[in-house]
């Protein structure tokens, strides 16, 4: 059977909407986080079935440390709660699960689960999932440029040597390709600071599905309309 569509070789996902999604429901904020985290979990599994080689997505951004402190706490405790029960599902699969985002301010609990899981499944060749997690695109960016303007320092570089290729080895997602396809629920069509360099050239596909509502049915529709784009990369 031949599928009318194209799989992206890296997905990346804005997962928006949780809070509007319990606030229909007349449920607290953090339902919807909940909620939210286990389409998560059936989401990794759907895109590992389909063949994708990388999914990134965007589960806490530098941001969203301005929410109350309750909400806030909840997604870190939730963070912990996913890496316990994922562990074995993803190592089984071989999954192997990365961390994109900022470690400071995270407490050193969070830290070192972060790092354990990552090590427990880097020998995952099926998929790399990567959760940009105390994630900013701006701040990236902002380390790269600091850690190249030491290398000048220190003489290890000159400026005139400074090109693309060496800004995008700075940033977390080195060694990973471009993602190709950008889905953000909710109906929100702006970026909140998600892998700015590296979308340059991704399609964005903008579903109106709060996250917790996200579906298989809705990721192969944004699959179709990806597959129907015509990328041109600046050219003809
Ligand atoms: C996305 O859902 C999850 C995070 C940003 C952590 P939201 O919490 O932003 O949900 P809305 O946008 O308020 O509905
Ligand atoms: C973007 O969603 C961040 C995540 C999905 C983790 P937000 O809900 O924080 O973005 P804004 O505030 O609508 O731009
Ligand atoms: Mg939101």
């Amino acid at each position: 059977m031949s599928n009318d569509y194209v799989i992206p070789k890296h997905i990346g996902i804005i997962m928006d909407g949780n809070g509007r999604w319990a606030k229909k429901r007349g449920l607290p904020r953090i339902n919807g986080h909940k909620e939210g985290m286990l389409v998560l979990k059936k989401t990794v599994e759907t895109c590992k079935n389909l063949g994708v080689d990388f999914l990134t997505v965007y589960a806490f951004s530098t941001e969203n440390w301005k929410r109350p402190k309750i909400e806030v706490s909840f997604l870190l405790n939730l963070l912990k709660y996913y890496i316990r029960s994922e562990l074995d599902y993803l190592k089984k699969n071989k999954v192997a699960l990365k961390f994109i985002g900022s470690r400071i301010g995270l407490d050193k609990k969070i830290i070192s689960m972060m790092s354990v899981i990552e090590k427990e499944t880097s020998d995952g060749t099926e998929m790399v999932f990567s959760i940009a997690f105390n994630y900013g695109g701006r701040m990236e960016i902002t380390d790269g440029v600091k850690k190249i303007a030491q290398m000048v320092e220190d003489k290890e570089l000159l400026p005139e040597d400074i090109d693309e290729e060496l800004i995008s080895n700075q940033l977390y997602t080195k060694n990973m390709p471009d993602p190709d396809l950008i889905i953000r629920t909710s109906g929100e069509f702006r970026t909140s600071n998600f892998l700015l360099w590296q979308s340059a050239y991704s399609e964005y596909y903008i579903s109106d599905v709060l996250w917790p509502d996200f579906t298989e049915e809705v990721l192969i529709d944004a699959l179709k309309v990806f597959s129907a784009r015509n990328r041109r990369f600046g050219g003809v």
